[in-house]
């Protein structure tokens, strides 16, 4: 993994995930591992984040390295009009590695194809998110004790859900059983179900959440996500189709528990958080200790 960009989690082999997970697990028992002293990680967020771009800097800086970029890109020169490709030649020549969130698909791909550094995507567009991935296995295989058998439930924008793209994509090593919830409208996509298929695996589609939750070891909750429409009435038809409550926990699997990527709106009612099923701001934890692993496995000393 040394040097190397993450841009798919199609990148990565299952043997590679197993190892960026068991380094994981080390990092949370002893997160302060000087591994980045004298590097420079360029953060560049084009889109909004709260958990990646501080779980990222959280991480960097546990690690001894210094982070420079931006947060939001109305503060970079792409406001005079500076494209992607100046943006990373530029940058690249500033640091040792690039995090990079994009509105646009693929530009996580084009930056890595240009730049003389590593790229990690944060998430480009509605395509991927690999380390929100790398987190969600550690999430899982922390709570269910393997990552193997396992009936997952996705519920709510499985089309525009990138976190869900990635996730069903490195899922298909560890033979799941695929529960998919969703809208009409929002259904996985093809590609990503032929990806399933092709490896033999079942996925069920349904737009009826309680059929699936009483089979569900891992309920992966997602929001729908209004800034992926274009039509404002279209999101308006689907925005509250799944909301997730307390009573409806009620026939459930011993070993349940409810993940959601974050930020949710109102697909999980607060009155869920207090369960033990909830696990959601411990997996928006994990993302330190995963996103330490995946940078001292590609640029520690
Ligand atoms: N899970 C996730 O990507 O959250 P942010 O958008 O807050 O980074």
């Amino acid at each position: 993994m040394k040097n190397k960009s993450l841009v798919s989690i199609s990148d990565f082999t299952k043997e590679e995930y197993i190892r960026i997970l068991d380094r994981a697990e080390n990092f949370a028992i002893n997160p302060n591992q000087r591994l980045l002293e004298g590097k420079v990680v360029a953060v560049l967020f084009f889109e909004p984040s709260t958990r990646t771009r501080l779980s990222f800097e959280a991480a960097i800086n546990r690690l001894g390295g210094r982070v420079i970029g931006f947060t939001d890109s109305s503060s970079s020169s792409v406001t005079k009009g500076e494209s992607l490709r100046d943006t990373i030649l530029t940058v690249s020549n500033y640091a040792d590695l690039i995090v990079m969130r994009h509105p646009k698909e693929g530009s996580a791909r084009f930056a890595s194809e240009i730049s003389s550094v590593p790229i990690i995507n944060a998430g480009d567009g509605a395509n991927q998110h690999p380390t929100q991935c790398l987190l969600d296995l550690y999430s899982i295989r922390k709570t269910q004790g393997t990552l193997d058998n396992l009936n997952i439930s996705f519920v709510g924008d499985l089309k525009y859900g990138r976190t869900v793209h990635s996730l069903s994509i490195a899922l298909t090593h560890f033979n799941t059983t695929y529960h998919l919830v969703s809208p009409n409208e929002l259904k996985l996509p093809s590609a990503v179900k032929m990806h399933i298929k092709n490896s033999k695996l079942i996925y069920n589609q349904y737009t009826d959440f309680s059929q699936a939750i009483s089979i569900s070891d891992i309920i992966y909750m997602t929001r729908i996500q209004k800034e992926r429409f274009s039509d404002p009435i279209e999101y308006e038809k689907v925005k509250d189709t799944y909301v997730l409550k307390a009573d409806m926990l009620q026939d459930i699997k011993p070993n349940l528990k409810v993940l959601h990527p974050l930020p949710r709106v109102n697909e999980i009612s607060e009155d869920v958080d207090n369960l033990p099923q909830a696990y959601y701001f411990e997996q928006a934890l994990n993302g330190v200790y995963v996103r330490q692993a995946l940078l001292a496995s590609i640029l520690g000393n």
